[in-house]
């Protein structure tokens, strides 16, 4: 495996091709956490890896340089993937320093006992010379914490960007030029949605600031490692970072005995009468992770759910939930679904919609019990309605 991002900098991090469940983030290509050795006249560690897998990353580690040669551990991040193999990878390093800034420290020191650590704060844009190459660090707040950091390499224009242009994607490779791009690019996307989507001021603050570095290499957190075609996950990042809609019409239902799911086919026939990309997703057969990708970059999003118990779906309130704290912006939405004594399902959905500050194409349309063909025809007419808004996009 070439694992060289330039004559001074190693990839030293590990390959996590189990994992599937990342706090809730349904992980169907696994995941790397990723960290770097910079060697210079001293000897920098770029963050750590999650703790199960210290042990593994500190081989990784010293089969570059012994690990009473590293200098610098340099902590853009405290979220425990990156963080949790601090405790023992400053155990491990006796003469390392901790560089982190100001927010991590905290961060760090209520995550674990620092007491015994010695630890360096820096300031945003402070630089550090190693001897041959200098480091400078860029605070990135909310990308994906507020504490996180992004280190830049100046003479290899190299930068650690941290979660950033991050994929969670297990694989044998290291670098975009090597692995499959459509694999990787769906990843990136899937990350961006699941991690990144509520910050999209952040990163566009961010990418303005950090857009000024010249870059050769961006070395994320997660996954491969872009040097030949990071054009293409920067012009991906300007679409995702403002929810730029495509022609695309989501319809996503929970059914109890098949009548919210004939409604919703009838969305879909509207919306099929205009050439747009239509997406047919039942929550209970699909993850939230697919449903909120699949949202992220759509213009219209349709709703539906049976009635239970005077609520709707918990299936539906779950993926709602999940969908409402990524918060995407800039979409137009119809509530729609059966129920039996009182409409409450669609109800809840509309306040569920309405909280993302969705804009409605028209009334709800409900049904008691079974959809007649006048209910049919209202939602098949709601669906032509947001087609034409998709194809405004
Ligand atoms: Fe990969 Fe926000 O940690």
């Amino acid at each position: 495996m070439n694992t060289k991002l330039t004559d001074h900098v190693f990839w030293v991090g590990h390959i996590d091709w189990a994992v599937r469940d990342f706090h809730g983030y349904t992980t169907s290509r696994g995941s790397t956490y990723n960290a770097y050795l910079v060697m210079a006249g001293k000897t920098a560690l770029i963050d750590s890896v999650k703790a199960p897998y210290v042990a593994a990353f500190l081989e990784n580690v010293k089969s570059h340089v012994p690990l009473d040669k590293i200098d610098y551990i340099v902590c853009n991040h405290a979220e425990p993937d990156h963080s949790g193999g601090l405790p023992a990878t400053v155990k491990a390093c006796p003469n390392a320093t901790v560089l982190c800034n100001a927010k991590c420290r905290d961060a760090l020191a209520h995550h674990y006992d620092v007491s015994g650590w010695k630890i360096q704060v820096v300031k945003d844009a402070e630089t550090l010379a190693l001897g041959g190459k200098t480091l400078q660090f860029f605070d990135t707040p909310m990308v994906h914490w507020p504490e996180s950091m992004a280190t830049y390499v100046v003479e290899d224009e190299l930068l650690f960007s941290m979660d950033a242009f991050g994929q969670h994607y297990a694989s044998g490779f290291r670098f975009d030029d090597e692995s499959d791009l459509c694999e990787v690019m769906q990843e990136a996307k899937t990350y961006y949605a699941n991690i990144v989507l509520p910050y999209g001021r952040p990163v566009a603050a961010a990418l303005a600031r950090l857009g000024g570095l010249k870059l050769k290499i961006v070395a994320p957190s997660h996954g491969v490692i872009w040097r030949s075609h990071f054009d293409k996950i920067l012009a991906a990042y300007q679409a995702w970072m403002v929810c730029r809609p495509a022609k695309k019409v989501v319809i996503a239902y929970c059914s109890m005995w098949n009548s919210t799911h004939v409604m919703a086919e009838a969305v879909v026939a509207g919306a099929e009468e205009l050439p747009v990309d239509v997406k047919l997703i039942d929550v209970n057969a699909t993850s939230d992770t697919q449903v909120v990708t699949e949202v992220m970059d759509c213009a219209a999003f349709a709703v539906g759910s049976a009635t239970l118990n005077m609520g709707l779906m918990p299936r539906m309130a779950a993926t709602l939930t999940y969908l409402r704290g990524l918060k995407p912006v800039g979409k137009t939405c119809f509530a729609f679904g059966s129920y039996g004594w009182a409409p409450k399902g669609t109800e809840e959905v509309s306040q569920y919609l309405q909280a993302m500050q969705m804009t409605p194409a028209c009334a709800p349309v409900v049904c008691r019990f079974a959809p007649d063909a006048e209910t049919l025809a209202k939602c098949r007419a709601a669906g032509r309605a947001l087609a034409e808004i998709a194809m405004k996009a």
